[in-house]
C-alpha cells in the first residue's frame, strides 16, 4: 500500500487495473453461478431420485423382480406307452423356489397355473394354490403330483417315448403364469415366469419311466 501511493498518479493504467480486476470478479462470479446450478440441479436429481425410491414411483431398486427357480421336476411316464400312440399320459410335479426381494411387501400369486411344453407343444397344464412369499424371504412352491393326459402331434408323442427310455434325456419348458385379484396390495406385477432349457433324465423304475430334473440343466426362470 505505502508503495503504491508513492507511484505518480496514472489515470490509464489504474482503469486498465480495475478492468482487470473486474473481468476475474465477473469469470469467479460465472464459474460460481454454475458450481451452484451443478449443484442444485445434482441435489435436486438426487431428492427427486430418493423421493421416487421410497415415496411416489417405486423405481427398480425398490421394486425388483422376484427371482424364480425350478428346484425339482419329475415327469413319470408308462414304459409300454397307450394307443392310440399320440397321446402322452402320466404323472408330474414341480418345486419351484421364489426370493422375495421386496424391501417392505409380500410377493404373491392369487390364480397361478403352471404349464409344460415339450419343443413348444402344450404337455400338461396346473393350477395352482394361492401363494405368498414375505418380505426379503424365501419360499418353495410345491405342486405335489398330478396325472397329465394330452393328445400331442405325432412327432412329439415319438419323441418324447424316445427321449425317455432308460437314460434318455428330455428337454421341457415350463411356462407360470398369473392372474391377481388385486395386484395393487400384493404387488405381483410379472405375469409370466419361464423356465426354459429344463432337461430331464429318465429312468425305468416298476412299469414307468421316471424323470428328473438334472443338476446342470437351466433352473432361473425369466
Ligand atoms: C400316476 O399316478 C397314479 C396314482 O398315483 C398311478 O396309479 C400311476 O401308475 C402313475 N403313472 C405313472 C406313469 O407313473
Ligand atoms: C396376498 O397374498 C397372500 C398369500 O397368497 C394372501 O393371504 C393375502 O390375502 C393377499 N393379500 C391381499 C391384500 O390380497
Ligand atoms: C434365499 O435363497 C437363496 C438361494 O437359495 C439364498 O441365496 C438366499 O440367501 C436366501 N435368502 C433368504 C432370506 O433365505
Ligand atoms: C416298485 O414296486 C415295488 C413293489 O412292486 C414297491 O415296493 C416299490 O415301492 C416301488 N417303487 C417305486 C419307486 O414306486
Amino acid at each position: 500500500m505505502e508503495v503504491q501511493r508513492q507511484q505518480p498518479y496514472d489515470p490509464e493504467s489504474n482503469r486498465v487495473a480495475a478492468r482487470r480486476a473486474a473481468d476475474r470478479l465477473t469469470t469467479g462470479q460465472i464459474l460460481f453461478a454454475i458450481y451452484l446450478i451443478i449443484a442444485n440441479l445434482l441435489e435436486a436429481a438426487g431428492l427427486v431420485f430418493v423421493l421416487r425410491l421410497f415415496f411416489v414411483n417405486p423405481g427398480p431398486l425398490r421394486d425388483p423382480s422376484p427371482t424364480v427357480r425350478v428346484a425339482s421336476l419329475s415327469l413319470s411316464l408308462p414304459s409300454t406307452p397307450s394307443l392310440p400312440s399320440s397321446i402322452i399320459s402320466g404323472n408330474w410335479s414341480v418345486a419351484l423356489s421364489v426370493e422375495n426381494h421386496l424391501w417392505r411387501h409380500q410377493f404373491g400369486w392369487d390364480h397361478a397355473q403352471l404349464v409344460l411344453f415339450y419343443h413348444g407343444e402344450f404337455v400338461a397344464g396346473m393350477f395352482l394354490q394361492r401363494f405368498g412369499v414375505a418380505p426379503r424371504g424365501n419360499a418353495t412352491l410345491e405342486t405335489g403330483t398330478a396325472a397329465f393326459s394330452r393328445d400331442v402331434r405325432e412327432w412329439a408323442a415319438r419323441a418324447m417315448a424316445m427321449d425317455s427310455e432308460d437314460g434318455g434325456v428330455m428337454e421341457l419348458e415350463l411356462r407360470l403364469l398369473n392372474h391377481d385379484d388385486d395386484r395393487s396390495q400384493n404387488r405381483s406385477g410379472w405375469d409370466s415366469f419361464d423356465c426354459h432349457g429344463l432337461k430331464v433324465g429318465f429312468s425305468s423304475q416298476n412299469q414307468s419311466q421316471v424323470g428328473s430334473l438334472l443338476s446342470g440343466s437351466t433352473h432361473k426362470c425369466t
